[in-house]
């Protein structure tokens, strides 16, 4: 049977969509004939259309249109001041005045570098390059060449970027007996990878201990982030990241942190807050102020293995690696994002959590938020979130709902993700919290009926 309001409510939402975004609407269609269906960068493709973003300040985005949202994306995390901070603007801009990149290295790497490994103990020694991707390609690479060993373990709905070795179980199985199988995720990556990518579920030691103890001797490292991000924004359980560290000495093969987000949760990232140490790390995102920026490092004696000095060293090069400025970018961005701000921020997205997990019970949902602090995600399920495989099983039973909520808080100016992540930024005060919580709350209020009819089970 049709629940005919649940249709009018969804209508009405495409519809609104559709008035409000007629000029992003027409270079979608221009983009649709140089790149393939309008898209050159799959995380910011949706249905029905992008929107085209003009400009941004602070916390606040322009589309093409003349709509303007509170930015509750922030470029996938990679903004942590929101848009043109004034402090960071003047910084690179000077930087770019004295010219755009040499072929050289600079002042700037080494201020950057210094600051970093100020702030996260285990950092002694590193090098830079363009993207996260890059960031968790050469970590791998660097395990293997002091391990011997080729085989990396990753966790099923881990996302690492884009490199072959990383494109394994991305998409999380809701099918808890395969979450232990690695598959492949995109076509065009060689079914090679297989044999040397092994997978197990998130926050599951005994399921690592399972791999390693399978394939003693094989394994270089288990690469993992402390907090699934693209995953579902699932943290780890109390003991996970301290029993991956000691599953790693028991197997000998390195830990490798991917703190390409959660580096913004904590001064000394999550490592710090947990008091874990990896033997690598892998940066991204908020190190280059908003610039292209990847990082990785760990112990000196381990990153000597890139030492020009020494023969056979490993070569490493990118044209952009280190330009300074990028690297003034960043450093202005850290330095101004100090404990106070970081403390600051992590308060309003708990508020923002406790806001939405109310917002879900006083309409009668049974969904769920998770998170911590700046980084928060929200799930169409009453069931408990331990892994990437819930996140998918929530999807699999929650229809549309995810678009829905998505287009519907795009129509009341605010500008999140399709797959219901959240990620706040330093500009953003408590009134915007509350006008946020506030909207959330009305579109569930609205989306009811189509929770009656897509997942009654949530009711
Ligand atoms: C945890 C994590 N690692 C690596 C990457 C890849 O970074 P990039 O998009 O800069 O290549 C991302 C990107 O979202 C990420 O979230």
């Amino acid at each position: 049977m049709i629940n005919y309001d649940a249709e009018k409510v969804a209508g009405s939402i495409f519809e609104r969509y559709a008035e409000r975004s007629k000029g992003s609407l027409l270079k979608h269609m221009r983009a649709k004939v140089c790149f393939p269906g309008g898209d050159s960068r799959s995380a910011t493709y949706f249905k029905p259309h992008p929107l085209y973003m003009e400009r941004g300040s602070g916390c606040k985005i322009t589309d093409c249109d003349g709509n303007v949202y509170l930015d509750l994306l922030n470029n996938y995390s990679s903004l942590i001041h929101g848009h043109a901070h004034p402090e960071v603007l003047q910084q690179t801009q000077q930087k770019l005045e004295r010219g755009f990149v040499f072929g050289a290295p600079s002042e700037e790497q080494i201020l950057l570098a210094n600051h970093l490994c100020e702030r996260i103990p285990s950092l002694e020694s590193l090098r830079y390059c363009n993207s996260g991707t890059e960031a968790t390609m050469f970590a791998l690479r660097t395990a293997r060449a002091h391990t011997g060993c080729d085989k990396i373990i990753k966790v099923d709905g881990g996302y690492h970027g884009t490199h072959d070795f990383a494109e394994v179980s991305v998409h999380a199985t809701a099918e808890p007996e395969k979450s232990s199988v690695s598959r492949l995720n995109s076509r065009g990556v060689p079914a090679s990878v297989l044999g040397d990518v092994l997978v197990a579920p998130f926050n599951d030691l005994q399921a690592m201990e399972s791999v390693l103890s399978a394939n003693t001797g094989l394994v270089a490292a288990i690469i993992v982030e402390p907090m699934l991000g693209a995953g579902g924004v699932v943290p780890a359980t109390d003991n996970y990241l301290q029993g991956l560290r000691e599953l790693a000495d028991k197997y000998g093969v390195l830990l490798i942190f991917d703190e390409v987000i959660t580096f913004r949760l904590n001064y000394g990232g999550m490592q710090k807050k947990k008091a874990v140490r990896p033997d690598l790390t892998a940066f991204g995102k908020i190190i280059g102020g908003g610039l292209a920026i990847g990082a990785f490092g760990g112990s000196r004696e381990i990153m000597e293995l890139f030492n020009p000095e020494h023969p056979d060293s490993i070569s490493h090069s990118g044209t952009f690696n280190g330009n300074h400025v990028t690297m003034a970018a960043g450093l202005s961005t850290l330095e101004l994002y100090d404990t106070v701000a970081i403390e600051r921020l992590n308060k309003l997205g708990d508020k923002m959590i406790s806001g939405f997990s109310n917002a879900f019970a006083e309409n009668g949902i049974q969904a769920q938020v998770t998170g911590i602090g700046s980084v928060i995600g929200v799930h169409w399920t009453g069931d408990k979130i331990i892994n990437a495989g819930n996140v998918a099983q929530a999807g699999n039973t929650s229809g549309n709902l995810l678009q829905l909520l998505h287009l519907e808080l795009l129509n009341q100016g605010i500008f999140s993700s399709s797959r219901g992540m959240y990620i706040l930024s330093t500009p953003m005060n408590d009134d915007n919290v509350d006008y946020i919580v506030e909207i959330f709350d009305q579109t569930l209020a609205l989306l009811k009926p189509c929770v009656a009819e897509t997942a009654p089970h949530l009711l």
